[in-house]
């Protein structure tokens, strides 16, 4: 008999397609009604769970008697309780690798426009302000061979770092919590304190993932380490960094820019931050490319197949579950 998969976020045809070839699927219709009201109605029947940006922990997954699987179409798993999910045996998979280039690029992206103010300009010149030259009170500043911290090291702080190197010729520091013997090498980065690296940098970029360690792990305090001609970028999630802390930092002007793919409360429907012409803000971006995102929900099939037809699958999150 066929095993049952219900989709917790928009799924596209093609996805729904592939997994029909092994599954019973489920995916919840807005024309239907109510979406959380039919996701908890299938629950108790399903045996795998596919999708991104919704919490799954304790209190929802109470009637997933027969649940076997969460499938994240994400990198990052701060939106499932992964030490429920394993108590339970139940496996997380997430797709790392696939989205590190786009999301890279993205941060890079926050970078330039940031500096100069690329975003700012193009509504300047589309409101039909650019009547003469351009003058030093919108002049930004310049990236290349200035100074980038990357805070987290991961793979895609090292997609960044690499970009920052060898397209901008950028000196790079970076804290975390272990030494890249290759990186350093490679990219001639240099280790520091989180707080060297904020008292140094021109440029800090985020890139830790989201837990009870990296909660607000740029406050106000840290904000006041960093030069006042620096720029913030986070890519990584935003409870990272103490929003209301920033928004003062940028509007005091005691910090230069910042440039943000992610914030505290997602979607940001309205905020300090959209009266801010220092503030680059995108919504939750990162990975959002055609190519990367078919990359991301081909990789999420493939971990739910697997794990329901009894294989290990390839990127799983909690390898106790699978010991289990
Ligand atoms: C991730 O995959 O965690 C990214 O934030 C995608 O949106």
């Amino acid at each position: 008999m066929k095993k049952t998969v219900l989709a917790f976020s928009r799924v596209n045809p093609q996805m729904a397609e592939r997994l029909a070839q092994d599954f019973n699927v489920i995916i919840p219709d807005p024309k239907q009604g109510d979406i959380a009201a039919q996701f908890n109605e299938a629950l108790p029947e399903v045996h795998g769970l596919i999708g991104a940006g919704r919490k799954l922990g304790r209190e929802q997954l109470a009637d997933a008697k027969n649940l076997q699987v969460v499938s994240s179409i994400s990198v990052g798993y701060d939106n499932y309780d992964v030490d429920y999910l394993t108590e339970r045996g139940i496996l997380l998979t997430n797709t790392p690798d696939v989205l590190t280039e786009s999301t890279a690029d993205l941060g890079f992206a926050l970078i330039m426009s940031s500096a100069r103010r690329v975003a700012e300009l193009d509504a300047y010149t589309k409101a039909g302000h650019w009547t003469r030259s351009i003058e030093p009170p919108h002049f930004g500043t310049d990236v290349h061979g200035k100074t980038l911290g990357i805070v987290g090291m991961g793979n895609i702080g090292a997609a960044v770092a690499r970009r920052g190197r060898l397209g901008f010729n950028m000196p790079i520091l970076y804290s975390g919590n272990s030494r890249k013997a290759a990186l350093e090498q490679e990219l001639g980065a240099q280790f520091r304190t989180l707080d060297q690296l904020l008292a140094e940098a021109d440029f800090v970029c985020l890139v830790v993932p989201l837990s009870d360690k990296t909660h607000h792990l740029i406050g106000r305090r840290e904000l006041a380490l960093m030069k006042k001609s620096a720029i913030l970028v986070n890519i990584s999630r935003g409870p990272v960094v103490d929003e209301p802390a920033l928004i003062e930092a940028l509007q005091n002007g005691t910090l230069r820019g910042a440039g943000l793919d992610v914030y505290e409360k997602e979607p940001l429907a309205e905020s300090p931050l959209f009266q801010l012409s220092n503030a680059v803000t995108l919504p939750h971006i990162g990975s959002a490319t055609t190519e990367t995102r078919q990359a991301m929900a081909d990789l999420a099939c493939q971990n739910l197949r697997s794990a329901l037809l009894g294989e290990r699958p390839q990127n799983l999150v909690n390898p106790q579950a699978w010991k289990a």
